[in-house]
């Protein structure tokens, strides 16, 4: 796949360009984990825009009461600098009661093609109509904000499953306004990862730490 290549262009010497071209199995393959770190954000960031992307899915892990609870959730943007990752939830949804019994939760991504697993550690942040929430229902499809139209929270007893619609394509300007209130975003600061490469020259392993800024190779 095409995002799977980097190209990296030099300088002329004196006759012309030089084009180095070298795949995402390369790049992690080296030892400079500022880089390392920086292509890893990329795909994150890349992801974002791509339902194919092995990380446009994640799958974060919180507490409930003392069990740990599971889902997968769609990976909606990413905040390099600020290291944050944006979810998109409904705010009646049992995780978001979680989320603010205990703001510490973890997320996992993992791109079966490279063989990365990353494990993101850090703060949660459940968001209702405020900006955060604003900017993530104006860059929702409609399709998206359907899933908000619910009367009744997720989760809850269905008692007749042939009422549910799974064709349903028109809606009121009143129902999206509801939904819209039903509407939440979740933010989530990774303030460590790691990550796990398994290659067949050797696996790969290493934790940024992004309180401290630093970055150190580990043990598999
Ligand atoms: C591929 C996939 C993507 C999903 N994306 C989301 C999502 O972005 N937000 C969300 O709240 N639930 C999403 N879900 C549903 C959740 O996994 C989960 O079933 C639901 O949110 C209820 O979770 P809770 O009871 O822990 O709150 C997705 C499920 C699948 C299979």
């Amino acid at each position: 796949m095409l995002y799977r290549f980097c190209a990296a262009f030099f300088s002329p010497f004196n006759s012309g360009y030089f084009i180095f071209i070298c795949t995402m199995e390369d790049v992690f393959l080296q030892t400079d984990l500022k880089r390392i770190n920086k292509d890893l954000w990329d795909l994150l960031n890349k992801a974002v825009g791509s339902f194919r992307a092995p990380f446009h899915q994640a799958f974060i892990a919180t507490i409930n009461g003392i069990l740990p609870e599971v889902r997968t959730v769609v990976l909606r943007r990413v905040l390099t600098e600020e290291k944050q990752l944006f979810f998109h939830t409904d705010i009646r949804s049992p995780k978001v009661a979680q989320i603010r019994e205990q703001p510490e939760i973890s997320c996992l991504f993992y791109d079966l093609e490279l063989r990365i697993q990353l494990r993101c550690y850090g703060l949660s942040s459940v968001h209702q109509q405020d900006s955060l929430a604003e900017w993530g229902w104006e860059h929702s499809r409609l399709s998206s904000r359907l899933c908000y139209t619910n009367q009744e929270p997720p989760g809850s007893i269905v008692e007749k499953p042939e009422l549910i619609d799974l064709n349903r394509k028109q809606v009121s300007d009143d129902e999206l306004e509801n939904a819209r209130q039903h509407f939440s975003v979740i933010c989530f600061r990774v303030y460590r990862m790691d990550w796990l490469y398994l290659h067949h020259t050797g696996h790969r392993r290493a934790e940024f730490d992004y309180r401290s800024n630093h970055f150190r190779w580990k043990q598999v």
